[in-house]
């Protein structure tokens, strides 16, 4: 296939991520960046009407899923008009949430199609949310959950592992699995600017299904071609538990992700080293294609050509990115 979205590596991209803020009301040390952080003006930041003329664009050029991203997505006041916008192109839309404030947008979800919703909650103990997220809103995320299972949506739960620090949560979440139809991904810890990242923390794909074999036996599930998340099965279980092997085993042969930062920068990777203004160049009424075919043509293997699987060895001070919280994942 040889499209404008098709890279050089024959991948082709039709899924697209799009960050509606940098803006969060959790924080997460391993996203935000330590020094003191000052969100992105609102004047700096995609329009409305302007992220749904980028995503239309790339619509037609063949994306055919889109998925909100943050910082927070759902902290943008116009979170509800964005969502209904979108809706009307004929995409998948999903959304990725901290789930603080998604019950409000239950409504706007249903009546937009959105089926599927990823909330990020890296344990069950609301003493180390407090530690993690340094907000006590456990309960809220926890209940939110409940309801959208209840509601009929079909939950991912995306947990980061880290050693030392959540790794001896494993198997709460593999038992909430039992009589919940909540869908656990855990996700190998990844460097990013100002994260405090270091290698010995990365409790790697082996190790985690190392631990969940100690407490049941389990089988593989079918991937789809282009999915991150290598799933299982506990017989019996009302839910299911994957890994996303980032570190450990990448996936980038079968990428198919772009990512659109809330400041209008488009990325091929989440660990590219640079990235294009679309922002500036649609204000100017300049024409986007050629910046969008640059951008997919210089798309490196894997892992934006910044590391290998061999991760023992990355330097993160030579890394080249942004931080987590302004790429949204
Ligand atoms: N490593 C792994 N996953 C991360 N996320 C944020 N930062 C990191 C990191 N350093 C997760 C979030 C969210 C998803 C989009 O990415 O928790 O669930
Ligand atoms: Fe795609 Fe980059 Fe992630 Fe690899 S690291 S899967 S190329 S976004």
């Amino acid at each position: 296939m040889n499209t404008i979205l098709t890279d050089t590596f024959n991948r082709m991209h039709d899924y697209l991520r799009i960050s509606l803020t940098d803006n969060c009301n959790l924080r997460c040390f391993y996203c935000m960046p330590e020094e003191s952080y000052t969100f992105t003006p609102a004047s700096r930041l995609m329009q409305a009407a302007e992220i749904f003329t980028i995503a239309e664009q790339f619509v037609q050029l063949g994306v055919k899923k889109i998925r909100l991203t943050g910082g927070e997505p759902l902290v943008r006041k116009d979170a509800a008009i964005i969502i209904q916008q979108l809706a009307t192109l004929p995409v998948e839309l999903t959304i990725t949430t901290n789930g603080t404030r998604i019950q409000s947008f239950i409504p706007t979800l249903k009546k937009n199609g959105i089926k599927s919703i990823n909330v990020s909650l890296d344990t069950l103990n609301r003493e180390r949310f407090l530690v993690m997220t340094r907000r006590d809103q456990f309960p809220q995320v926890y209940d939110s959950i409940s309801q959208l299972i209840a509601e009929g949506f079909h939950v991912k739960v995306n947990v980061v592992v880290m050693k030392g620090l959540n790794e001896e949560e494993l198997p709460a979440f593999l038992n909430w699995t039992k009589n919940t139809p909540v869908h656990v991904r855990f996700i190998e810890f990844m460097p990013f600017s100002g994260n405090r990242w270091s290698s010995n923390q990365v409790l790697t794909w082996q190790e985690i299904l190392e631990i969940a074999a100690r407490q049941y036996e389990f089988t593989p599930l079918e991937s789809a071609a282009q999915d991150t998340a290598k799933k299982y099965q506990i017989p019996g279980h009302a839910g299911s538990f994957a890994v996303i092997s980032t570190m450990s085993n990448n996936f980038c042969s079968t990428c198919n992700r772009l990512r659109l930062t809330a400041d209008g920068k488009l990325k091929n990777c989440l660990f590219s080293s640079s990235e294009t203004d679309l922002l500036t160049p649609l204000r100017n009424g300049q024409q986007l294609l050629p910046l969008i075919q640059q951008t997919i043509a210089h798309k490196k293997k894997e892992l934006g050509g910044q590391f290998t699987q061999d991760f023992e060895k990355i330097e993160t001070a030579a890394l080249q990115n942004r931080t987590m919280i302004t790429i949204g994942g």
